[in-house]
């Protein structure tokens, strides 16, 4: 993989569940106000480590995590006509370069913009940032839950998720995500999802709907637990008769791990 994929630069993207950096800056002043109290070394150490872990965070989600997604987007080859979709795309940072590999195509976003997920987040910021990175001409976006999309069957060429399906809690919610996902898919179509958790239930669940080429790879410690999950919708055995993907299941397959 190169990466050539311009990086975004113009629009403004927030940071990931926020209250989690501000937890480890507070912990971390917390720590040295004990070791000046004190006058221990150890608390002083404790900081110290705990701001080291609050700078990889804050690396990944302003930098590490656009640097890795140029990659992926990049190695996809997109011709520029395809229909992308984008599960919880919060302020754009993924939707938007994806949207910059489109010529005719559309890169359609889709998120409840929840705060607590990330800061700052909402249609209108992702809107101004579409605006800000010039593919506003080719962004659709839609308020809606990734467990029931509004949108049709079969409809998508590539689905693309960035560290948004492990925020909804329980595993037959990230499952009727999942499935979401495939339904929307065309047959033929891709599925790529970067997270930090419940990658390998994700990995089953997609094995159980019959999707192809199922794999999870971790992406080195750059960026920490992430993995990488990728899928192809089958054609089924005719072009007309793709996978079939119930609306509202949520089965429940043998998990190998998370
Ligand atoms: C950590 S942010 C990641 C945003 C974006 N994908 C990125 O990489 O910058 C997770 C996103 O998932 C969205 N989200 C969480 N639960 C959702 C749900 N059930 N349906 C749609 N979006 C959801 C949040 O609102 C948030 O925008």
């Amino acid at each position: 993989m190169n990466n050539r994929t311009p990086l975004p630069h113009r629009g403004s993207y927030g940071i990931d569940a926020p209250f989690a950096p501000a937890f480890m800056a507070a912990m971390a002043a917390l720590e040295f106000a004990l070791a000046f109290f004190s006058g221990k070394r150890l608390p002083l150490l404790a900081g110290l480590f705990i701001l080291a872990i609050l700078a990889f965070y804050l690396h990944g989600t302003l930098r590490g995590k656009f640097v890795l997604w140029a990659r992926l987007l990049e190695s996809l080859d997109l011709r520029g006509d395809e229909r992308i979709l984008d599960l919880g795309c919060g302020r754009g940072a993924v939707l938007l370069m994806a949207a910059q590999h489109l010529t005719t195509g559309r890169a359609v976003g889709v998120d409840l913009w929840r705060t607590v997920d990330q800061s700052g987040n909402s249609a209108e910021v992702t809107r101004r940032n579409a605006v800000a990175e010039g593919v506003a001409d080719r962004v659709e976006l839609h308020t809606g839950d990734m467990r029931a999309l509004p949108l049709e069957d079969g409809s998508f060429d590539l689905v693309l998720s960035s560290l948004a399906v492990h925020n909804i809690s329980g595993r037959a919610g990230r499952e009727q995500a999942i499935s979401e996902a495939v339904r929307v898919l065309r047959p033929g179509g891709r599925l790529v999802i970067v997270d930090v958790r419940a990658t390998g239930q994700y990995q089953a669940h997609l094995a159980s709907l019959g999707m192809h080429g199922v794999a999870r790879r971790w992406l080195g410690w750059r960026f920490g637990t992430a993995r990488l999950v990728t899928a192809t919708k089958p054609a089924g055995r005719n072009q007309a008769d793709p996978v079939a993907v119930p609306r509202r299941s949520a089965g429940a397959p043998a998990e190998s791990g998370t």
